[in-house]
């Protein structure tokens, strides 16, 4: 059964007090919960911080599944997500996700076999200028070739 730690529900009780409305709190309370889940948020996790906030479940659920930053899905080690908006995609971005899910053997499920990398495409990550980029975990990697960005992901420790 999921449960926040001591830090994590002090996280969560801070940040209802910080906002005028409960709602408010419920993005930084849901990365708080992503973060202590193991990098995603299950169905599970989604009721708990319902529950602990004292909202309903469906206000959990929705902003949960509107923002892509909050993973519905287990995500390897490394979650690699590589911008295929309009200015990565002019210069390689949707290339460069074929040629990670190809170097990385990612399968079916977006995963590496050993867990060790999820790839996943996603929407303008706010890094045009430096096109074409990846977001690893919380890190920026920008003006890529597929090359550097598979000698950047297999040195990760
Ligand atoms: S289009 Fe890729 S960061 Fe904006």
């Amino acid at each position: 059964m999921f449960e926040l730690s001591k830090d994590g529900l002090e996280f969560v009780n801070k940040e209802m007090k910080r906002y005028e409305t409960k709602r408010s709190a419920i993005i930084p309370c849901l990365f708080k919960i992503q973060e202590e889940n193991g990098g995603w948020v299950s169905p599970e996790s989604i009721l708990y911080l319902a529950k602990i906030m004292d909202v309903p479940e469906s206000w959990v659920h929705e902003v949960s599944s509107f923002y892509t930053m909050f993973n519905q899905e287990p995500v390897g080690r490394f979650h690699v997500q590589v911008c295929c908006n309009i200015s990565c995609a002019m210069n390689g971005g949707r290339e460069l996700a074929d040629h990670l899910v190809k170097s990385l053997n990612i399968g079916e499920e977006g995963m590496s076999p050993e867990g060790r990398y999820t790839v996943t495409r996603v929407e303008c990550l706010g890094s045009c200028g430096t096109a074409p980029m990846m977001q690893v975990n919380d890190d920026y990697h920008e003006n890529l070739t597929p090359d550097k960005a598979v000698k950047i992901l297999r040195e990760l420790e």
